[in-house]
Order: C-alpha cells, then sequence, then structure tokens
C-alpha cells in the first residue's frame, strides 16, 4: 500500500511511522505546507520524496487544498496520513480521501478538540488524557476513531511534561494505526465506529 504523509513541523509522528517498517507500506512522499519543516529533510535523507507546498503562495484556502491535492493524486496513495498537519482542510479535500484519510490528535476525543489540548486538559483537571487516531471527516477532530492511547495526568504536571508523555504514546499508536490500515483490518462503520477486524 502506498501512502503520503502531510506534516507541518518537527515531524517526529511521521518518523516514528517511517522508522516502524511497515510491511507492504511504502511512503510515496511526505508534503509539508512549511518549506522550512525539519521533516522534510528527514523524509529526504531516507530517500523519500519530500514536498513543500507554501500554502502562503495560494490565494485562498481552496486554491492551496487543490494544489495539494494534485500532488497527493500524482502519487495515487492508497492511505493519507495528517502528522502534526496544521492546516485546516476543505470539506471538498476531506470528501476526495474518505475513508483513506487518518489524523492524530492529541486529546483523548471526543475531549478537547481543537488546539492548546494539553494546556486545557491541565486547566481542566482531568486525571488521564491520551492521544487518539482517526479517520478525517468534515467536522473538525470528529472522525471514527481508531485507537487510542491513555496516559496519566501527574500533579506536578505542566504543559511539556504532559505533551512528551502523550507524544511517546502518539509514536506507538500511529505506526499501529498505519499498520492495521496496510493489512486491511479498518473497517469503516456507516455508525461513525471503526471495527479493528482479524487476528494481530
Ligand atoms: C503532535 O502532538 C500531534 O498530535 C499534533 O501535533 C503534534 C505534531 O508533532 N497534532 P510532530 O510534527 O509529529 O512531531
Amino acid at each position: 500500500k502506498s501512502i503520503v504523509i502531510l506534516v507541518s513541523g518537527r515531524g517526529s509522528n511521521m518518523e516514528a511511522i517511517v522508522r516502524a517498517g511497515i510491511p507492504g507500506a511504502r511512503i510515496a512522499a511526505v508534503i509539508s505546507n512549511r518549506p522550512d519543516s525539519p521533516a522534510l529533510a528527514f523524509a529526504e535523507a531516507q530517500g523519500i520524496a519530500a514536498l513543500a507546498i507554501d500554502h502562503k503562495a495560494y490565494a485562498d484556502r481552496s486554491a492551496f487544498d487543490a494544489a495539494l491535492a494534485e500532488a497527493i493524486d500524482a502519487r495515487d496513495p492508497d492511505l493519507v496520513v495528517l502528522a502534526g498537519f496544521m492546516r485546516v482542510l476543505t470539506d471538498d479535500f476531506v470528501r476526495r480521501y474518505e475513508g483513506r484519510l487518518i489524523n492524530i490528535h492529541p486529546s483523548l476525543l471526543p475531549a478537547f478538540p481543537g488546539l492548546h489540548t494539553h494546556r486545557r486538559a491541565l486547566e481542566a483537571g482531568v486525571r488521564v488524557h491520551g492521544a487518539t487516531v482517526h479517520f478525517v471527516t468534515a467536522e473538525l477532530d470528529s472522525g471514527p476513531m481508531v485507537i487510542q492511547a491513555v496516559v496519566p495526568v501527574r500533579d506536578d504536571d505542566d504543559e511539556a511534561s504532559l505533551a512528551a508523555r502523550v507524544l511517546e504514546q502518539e509514536h506507538r499508536i500511529y505506526p499501529q494505526a498505519v499498520r492495521w490500515f496496510v493489512e486491511g483490518r479498518l473497517q469503516l462503520g456507516g455508525d461513525n465506529r471503526v471495527r479493528v477486524v482479524g487476528a494481530e
């Protein structure tokens, strides 16, 4: 199965997926909307096609999304992976990749959709926090969930310590979700639910 990964920044989740060396998975390209993303340098060093499509060069969101879709479709991927991709995508874009577009969100959805999840978790006083891999639908951070990881919130946590604990789990569950997809084990029901079928 061929995979295109979209990033905006550091790219540690992309790196975790690449390093997992998932059998049957080929990373066809890594695309960043920020030309200076360290993720592109890592991809290039791995011999993976690395592309920058700078959103600032486009008049509006739909022009940017059209350019992005064109670059993705040139690779004809089975799966598009959002890994710290910080642009909100248009409904058209999301519909085009329905059922083959996944994202990781740093909270236990449906808690804390949107930005600054770790700060908000600390403010809310929750005792557990975590991360969620989900299929992307038109509504932000709300598509069918594939896998979640839970971490404890400690009394002395700050945003950075909590983020680091969650990130470690992201690096475990994102490759796992991609592996399931590649193995054909993810079934998307019409009820907004995912079933993970077959044996480990
Ligand atoms: C991750 O915490 C991800 O959940 C969030 O943005 C961060 C991206 O980190 N959406 P990286 O670029 O994968 O290192």
